[in-house]
């Protein structure tokens, strides 16, 4: 199996463009299921997620044509046929299949989705949303079967802010009859790209972004051009990889605005941070401050990059509290960071990191795709080699994100 293989000690310099947005490309596909038209997808990131996706829409009989970094999928053929296999499991977002050919044919049979272990992750409300318009949900061995007469607009209220629920309604209600409100909803920046296309494609969706979003049912969707917005936590991992070794980064193609709360976090911490339309730039500092950091719904600090700032705070002198209040299980990497010589210790949603720490190269797993993230920052900044092992989690959400490190200056390799 291979590793990657990190030399640390390299300040990052120079700089790296970012990809399309992972988690709205594995939205973005399955929404074209709602358009009978070709849809083109520009800035397709080319990460794992993005192949098993376009493999299980072309089980389903669309094509897929790929140039570069453009989609091109027509769904025009696909049959509604049970999906339930390893494909399903493999990822979180499989599950956007549900609103998404629930919205076209009224009915869908599916395994339950995968993905990252990082807790409970229950999809109750977005089964409360196809519910509220008119379904009927069944589970059964490992299934769930979701069918209509007819999908019927309705008032929705989340009880959880889900970025995944908040989508999965907005897919499934877009060709419902009459209006649809989704309140305290979602309003992650992928949550309007999803939007974008669907209103691009003809859907009527007013308010994405906003904790309230009214949906007006269409009859027909057609075919459209999008580009997929910079992902945010990919940008932000560089940051932090970059403020990790007292680098000079720029990180390039991003939307600064998205990265505000790190942005704002790095700073107190005494990392030079500075903004222009599409670029960032981070400079390191040799005297780190702790800081306390707490992830939430955006615009809080988002979870997905808990992990990778943990371990530049170990960098940090003094202790910072790290409070993850949307999973309970994502801490699975503190185990590994202790074991490259991380003074972290967890109490509950609460890890507590000792800084400064020296960290020392060994081999180590990511467990999920951010603990990969974070492991391969923790190798960045530790004295020897860290072998990362379990990379196809880091695979499914970085693109090339060994020649970027390269070009960087990082001395990174697959073994
Ligand atoms: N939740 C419920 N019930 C639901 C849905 C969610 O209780 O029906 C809870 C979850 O257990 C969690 C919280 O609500 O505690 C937020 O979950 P959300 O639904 O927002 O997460 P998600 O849609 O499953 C997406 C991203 C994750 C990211 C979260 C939070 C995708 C494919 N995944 O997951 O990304 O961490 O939002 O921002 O968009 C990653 O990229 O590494 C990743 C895990």
């Amino acid at each position: 199996m291979t590793m990657l293989c990190v030399k640390g000690r390299t300040p990052l310099r120079g700089s790296v463009a970012i990809g399309g947005a992972k988690n709205s490309a594995v939205a973005l596909i399955p929404a074209t299921l709602l358009a009978q038209e070709p849809v083109v997808i520009e800035n397709v990131p080319a990460i794992e997620d993005v192949k098993t996706y376009c493999e299980l829409l072309q089980q389903l009989g669309a094509t897929v044509q790929v140039d570069g970094d453009e989609l091109t999928l027509d769904t025009s053929t696909v049959d509604n046929i049970p999906i339930g296999n390893e494909k399903v499991q493999s990822m979180r977002a499989s599950y956007y299949l549900m609103g998404a050919l629930l919205g076209r044919f009224n009915e869908v049979t599916i395994g339950f989705p995968g993905g990252c272990h990082l807790g409970p992750r229950p999809i109750d409300q977005h089964i409360k949303g196809f519910e509220a318009l008119g379904a009927n949900v069944q589970r059964k061995e490992g299934e769930i079967r979701i069918e209509a007469n007819q999908l019927r607009g309705a008032r929705i209220f989340l009880d959880v802010v889900s970025v995944g629920a908040t989508i999965n309604i907005m897919l499934a209600a877009v060709c419902a009859t009459g209006q649809t409100v989704i309140e305290n909803a979602a309003k992650e920046p992928e949550i309007i790209d999803v939007a974008t296309l669907l209103c691009s494609m003809g859907a009527k969706i007013k308010g994405a972004g906003t904790d309230v979003i009214r949906i007006v049912g269409a009859s027909k969707l057609r075919g459209c051009r999008h580009s997929i917005i910079p992902d945010r936590i990919e940008a932000g991992t560089y940051m932090i990889a970059a403020a990790a070794t007292g680098g000079e980064v720029v990180v390039e193609h991003v939307i600064p605005k998205h990265l505000e709360p790190l942005t704002a976090k790095l700073r107190e911490m005494g990392v030079t941070v500075e903004e222009s339309l599409e670029e960032i730039f981070v400079k390191g500092s040799d005297r780190l401050q702790a800081v306390d950091v707490k992830t939430l719904p955006y615009p809080g600090f988002p979870t997905d990059l808990q992990q990778p700032f943990t371990a530049l705070l170990t960098q940090a002198d003094g202790t910072s509290l790290v409070t993850d209040n949307i999973y309970s299980g994502r801490f699975k990497y503190i185990d590994e960071l202790q074991r490259m010589g991380a003074h972290v210790r967890t109490q509950g949603r609460v890890a507590v990191v000792q800084g400064r720490s020296s960290l020392s190269g060994t081999q180590v797993r990511a467990s999920d795709l951010r603990a990969g993230a974070a492991l391969l920052v923790a190798g960045l900044i530790a004295e020897g080699v860290t072998k990362v092992g379990e990379t196809h989690h880091i695979r499914r959400g970085y693109e090339q994100i060994e020649r970027k490190l390269v070009q960087l200056g990082a001395e990174v390799w697959s073994e």
